[in-house]
């Protein structure tokens, strides 16, 4: 977790003082709390040359048999690649990005072989393209999703199950996902939509209170975690890591 994070990229929200021995305590509990749940954590050192360096989910989409390295559509991100790149080649082969293609992996829902790719900032025609390239002959679908009220599709929606996901309609177009089950956001918490699916455990922001109730309603194990310095950083639970089965 770089101290620079106080210079991170912002899009849609004005910059607000973060409080970095706060944030560096947020994410170890971060940590913590994916080992806690029966994950195998691999940190990746930060490097203060990239503010945004720790919201590692931009940087690759991991499928089951390769990982794309993406390539931001934030210039200033563009180089936090090779570090997450050195790790991830111990699990899959790696496919890239190429200019003129931008695409960031908050921008990528995979629920199940199907991947939801938001157009948006950060990621365009040519990324999910590119993207379409590399996933469909491994039998993956991908299905394009326009974000206009926030920075990545992720922002507004993320899975609760294969089947349900949790959404802020205000901010995408909910159409794509005709089919599956969308369970709204309160509309007093709009950026409540970011949570993690950890092994049947739903991550959550505990600032978002109706929309965790909605969630717990529906017989989901909730487990509150703070975010709070991340979501000044325009970022929530997903950018932190990168989710994948070993072979
Ligand atoms: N601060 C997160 C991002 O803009 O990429």
């Amino acid at each position: 977790m770089p101290s620079s994070i106080t210079r991170c990229e912002l899009t849609f929200l004005e910059r607000e003082p973060i409080d970095v021995d706060r944030a560096v305590a947020q994410h170890a509990v971060y940590g913590m709390v994916l080992r806690e749940l029966g994950l195998e954590v691999l940190e990746i050192p930060a490097d203060p040359a990239f503010p945004d360096c720790c919201f590692v989910e931009d940087v690759a989409i991991v499928l089951d048999r390769l990982a794309v390295l993406t390539r931001p559509g934030a210039a200033s991100r563009r180089n936090e690649t090779p570090a997450v790149a050195e790790v991830l080649a111990r699990f899959r082969p790696l496919v890239r990005v190429e200019a003129p293609a931008t695409l960031e992996g908050g921008d990528v829902l995979m629920l199940g072989r199907t991947l939801f790719v938001g157009s948006s900032p950060r990621s365009n025609a040519d990324g999910l393209e590119r993207l379409r390239e590399v996933a469909e002959p491994l039998g993956y679908r991908v299905v394009a999703v326009p974000v206009t009220g926030c920075l990545h599709l992720k922002s507004a929606v993320t899975a609760l199950a294969d089947g349900r996901v949790l959404a802020n309609p205000a901010w995408i177009d909910v159409t794509p996902f005709r089919g599956l089950d969308v369970i709204p956001v309160a509309p007093e918490e709009p950026g409540a939509a970011n949570v993690l699916r950890v092994n049947g455990t739903i991550v959550a922001h505990p600032g978002f209170p109706r929309t965790l109730e909605r969630v717990a309603a529906l017989g989901y194990d909730v487990r509150p975690l703070d975010v709070s310095e991340f979501l000044k950083a325009e970022a929530a639970l997903t950018c932190k890591s990168l989710l994948f089965r070993r072979h």
